[in-house]
């Protein structure tokens, strides 16, 4: 299965599951980074494997169909299967959720529909909740919202910090994505989809 992965920062996520690609945990390849931040960290993780990247800044265009409209060229250009937001902090239009229907995946630190939205783990951390998570999710029109293909709880320790619950969500996220990615792949395969 050929992935496109969206990343608009620090790209652990995007990271994670290269390795878990290298390592033969999840047939797939990742042929294009897509980022709306030519800074990303994330960008600087892909050439380090040789992955390509499609980086734009979206406030030198008209509107989002203009730069989705490129997007989806680079991507069909690239042979693109699959779509994995990873990191990736902006809303998906009519345009690109057109062009991979039901093919765009995201994951979120949060168990939605809890927390949606930016800092999901601050929110989290502010509501003093005894147990928060990780969400794995289709991609719709709305901000974190889509069908739920899995979740994971975390549980908020008494010794938690900010800093120790946000590097303990981090790393269910960094399981979670490869195998939950890989379970989808598997369901492809015995549809016969081509993968
Ligand atoms: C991840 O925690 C991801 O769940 C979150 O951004 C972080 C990106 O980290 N996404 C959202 O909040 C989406 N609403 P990364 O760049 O190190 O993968």
């Amino acid at each position: 299965m050929k992935l496109a992965l969206f990343a608009s920062g620090n790209g652990s996520n995007f990271e994670a599951i290269q390795e878990a690609i290298v390592e033969g945990r999840l047939s797939a390849k990742i042929v294009l980074l897509v980022s709306d931040n030519p800074e990303a960290y994330a960008i600087k993780r892909a050439e380090k494997y040789g992955i390509p990247v499609f980086s734009f800044q979206p406030k030198t265009y008209e509107n989002k169909a203009a730069f989705e409209k490129e997007i989806v060229a680079a991507l069909k250009n690239a042979g693109v299967e699959f779509i994995v937001l990873a990191g990736y902090m902006r809303l998906i239009g009519p345009t690109l959720l057109h062009a991979y229907e039901n093919r765009i995946v995201n994951i979120h630190p949060s168990l939605l529909p809890a927390f949606p939205g930016k800092d999901a783990i601050g929110q989290a951390w502010k509501a003093k909740v005894k147990v928060t998570g990780v969400t794995v999710h289709f991609v719709d029109e709305g901000m974190d919202t889509g069908p739920i293909i899995a979740q994971e709880a975390v549980t908020v320790k008494e010794t938690d910090s900010l800093s120790s619950l946000t590097k303990a969500i981090q790393a269910v996220e960094h399981r979670l994505y490869p195998d939950t990615l890989a379970a989808i792949i598997a369901k492809y395969k015995q549809k016969g989809v081509r993968t």
